[in-house]
Order: C-alpha cells, then sequence, then structure tokens
C-alpha cells in the first residue's frame, strides 16, 4: 500500500483534492498539482486549455487561481497558514504558484464555512427571483475579494451597456466555427472523462435576460421557469494589472467572492463571453472608465428555493489531477 510521508504532505494532498471542487471555464479544470514534502505546486494544463476561446491563456490562469484559492482555504481550516508565491520559476510559466512556509494557525470558523461552501458551490444559469441581495450581502461579497482584485457593481445604464456588449460576443463567437467546436466538444460526451458540461446543468431553453446569458450551443434539459435578471446585480471583477500573477489572483477573488455568496443563498453565475472577445473586452474597459483591466463579468442574484437546482458538474479523478509521487512510499 502507498502511504503519505508526513502531516505536512497529508495537508498538501488534502488541499489539492479540494481544489478539485473549484468553478472553471467550460469545466476544463485546466490544472494540475504537484505534492512535495513541504509544499504543493499548481501546474497548467494546457491540454485542457481552449485553444480558440481563450486563446492568450487568461481565463485558464484565472480558473487556476480559483482553485489555489481553494487549496488555501482548505489548508487554513485544517489550521495551516500557507503563503503563495506566484510564477516562481522564469524558466516554466507553466508552475503558476506554489504554496510555502507552512505554519500551524488555529483553524477558523470563517476558513471552516468557507470549505464546506466549497462542496455545495455550483453554477445555477436558471433565471433569478424577485427577491432583492440586501444591501449588507452585496457589500460583503465586494468585500470578500479584499485586494486580490476589485468589483464594480454596474448601474442600470452600464447595465445595458453589458447586454449589447455580451449579445455582440455572443454573435461574434457564435459565426467562429473553432469556437463553436470547442463549445460542442466541451458540452459532448467527447470531452475527457469527468470535465465538461453535461446536458442536465445546462438550461433546457436560453432564459429571456436582458443581459443574454452563454448560448452553449445545444439545448440543455434543466428545467427554467419564466423569471428573468431584472432583479440581478451585475457586478465586474477588474483590477490595475493584466499580468497573470493579476489573473491568478482575480480567480482567488472569485473564490472568495463566491464561497460568501453561497453562504450567504446568493446564486452566481460567471459571463465571460464578453470578456473573451477583444472589442467588447474594450467597452467593458469603458465600464470602468479605462482605469483597469476586466477579467469577470458575473451575474449575482436570489434563486427561487422552491424549485431544485441542476446537479453537480462532474470532476476528474484527484488521481489525474494530483502527482503525489514525491511524497508516497510503499508501507
Ligand atoms: C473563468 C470562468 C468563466 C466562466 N464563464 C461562464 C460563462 O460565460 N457562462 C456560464 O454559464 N458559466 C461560466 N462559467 C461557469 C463554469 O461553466 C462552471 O464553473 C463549470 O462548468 C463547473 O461547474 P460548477 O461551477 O457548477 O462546479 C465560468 C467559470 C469560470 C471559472
Amino acid at each position: 500500500m502507498l502511504r503519505i510521508g508526513s502531516s505536512i504532505a497529508v495537508a498538501l494532498a488534502e488541499a489539492a483534492n479540494a481544489a478539485g471542487y473549484a468553478p472553471s471555464i467550460h469545466n476544463t479544470q485546466p490544472w494540475h498539482w504537484r505534492v512535495l514534502p513541504d509544499r504543493l505546486q499548481l501546474f497548467a494544463d494546457r491540454s485542457r486549455q481552449l485553444a480558440a476561446t481563450d486563446p492568450d491563456g487568461k481565463l485558464l490562469t484565472l480558473s487556476c487561481g480559483g482553485a489555489l484559492q481553494h487549496a488555501r482555504l482548505a489548508l487554513l481550516a485544517e489550521g495551516w497558514a500557507a503563503q503563495v508565491r506566484y510564477l516562481p520559476d522564469p524558466a516554466d510559466p507553466d508552475l503558476l504558484a506554489e504554496l510555502v512556509e507552512l505554519e500551524r494557525v488555529e483553524a477558523t470558523p470563517e476558513a471552516m464555512r468557507m470549505v464546506q461552501a466549497m462542496r455545495t458551490r455550483h453554477t445555477d444559469r436558471r433565471p433569478v427571483s424577485d427577491e432583492r441581495i440586501p444591501a449588507a450581502v452585496s457589500a460583503a461579497m465586494v468585500g470578500a475579494a479584499g485586494d486580490l482584485a476589485r468589483i464594480h457593481l454596474l448601474t442600470g445604464d452600464q447595465v445595458i451597456e453589458l447586454a449589447a456588449a455580451a449579445h455582440h460576443a455572443g454573435e461574434i463567437e457564435a459565426d467562429d466555427p473553432m469556437i463553436r467546436a470547442e463549445l460542442a466538444y466541451w458540452t459532448s460526451k467527447s470531452a475527457p472523462a469527468g470535465t465538461g458540461l453535461p446536458q442536465d446543468v445546462l438550461p433546457a431553453r436560453q432564459p429571456e435576460t436582458m443581459v443574454p446569458a452563454r448560448d452553449f450551443g445545444t439545448p440543455g434539459t434543466l428545467p427554467i421557469g419564466p423569471g428573468h435578471d431584472d432583479h440581478a446585480r451585475y457586478a465586474l471583477l477588474y483590477g490595475d494589472d493584466d499580468e497573470p500573477t493579476a489573473w491568478l489572483r482575480a480567480g482567488a477573488a472569485l473564490t472568495q467572492v463566491w464561497l460568501t455568496a453561497v453562504h450567504a443563498g446568493v446564486s452566481l453565475v460567471p459571463l465571460s463571453g464578453a470578456v473573451e472577445v477583444t472589442t467588447t473586452r474594450q467597452t467593458l474597459r469603458g465600464i470602468i472608465a479605462g482605469l483597469g483591466y476586466p477579467y469577470l463579468v458575473m451575474r449575482w442574484g436570489i434563486l427561487d428555493p422552491a424549485h431544485a437546482g441542476p446537479p453537480h458538474t462532474p470532476r476528474m479523478r484527484t488521481s489525474q489531477t494530483v502527482d503525489l509521487a514525491a511524497v508516497t512510499r510503499e508501507g
């Protein structure tokens, strides 16, 4: 039987497992973890990068940043604080980050709550209800990003601008055969086992919302009611920088905001179409008056609790994403 050598290595391996719950663009899970005796390394797995939709790998990097924060929170909930070292090896740009210098701390209830929320968090693309998000909850979600990235809550006029941009991005992507093929692949059984979007998490028809949701090109089987997005809030995650570290930090911010939302009973749907297309990304930049770089649009809202949400999307087996070779021995 294979055994893991030390208690730190066990905690690191468990953190890498917990990171598997993280959201990722098209559920590509584009990460790979290496557990070392004293650190946890996060690599990009370019074999699951969306070459047409995300040629620069920015949304891959954001997805990996989200997974990194999952690992960090899982360690905290077990009483380990870790430092993050971004891009520690200039010779290996796929080594995105490592968690190092582990120190014993008291596990906080806050970290434990966040870890619980990891297991229930999921993307629910149905329209939102008429219930508004209380101002204190929106403020807590904005605050949850801390100094990782910034969040701008859109005004009514800006939502109209966003709607036009999202619509335009959808048209451009629908006209691109490579992007269409990529979507078809990740929503089909051809996607690698445990990845992609099965039919039962996708709405049976496009919801009638002001800001169009991503059209996955294939109807799902998730029943949706007549709702809309009149009472949704749209938020833009952005920051000062367009470099990989900033996209990793944006992913960590998304994790913080989303897990806070789960705890408060708020549904969050990422909308990345308008970020993927250069011209509409410029429109988003205009919304923040050119004061930063847009990373992701989010829809925040309250769903009707009377109706069951979609099932959880699948995940890859951890044996495929976590390399334990350096910390296991026969015994
Ligand atoms: C960077 C990023 C971009 C995403 N973009 C969209 C999007 O445009 N539309 C959408 O419906 N879901 C989007 N998602 C949600 C993913 O499809 C979802 O996280 C993934 O399928 C895993 O499902 P889960 O969140 O239910 O665990 C995005 C997620 C991430 C991390």
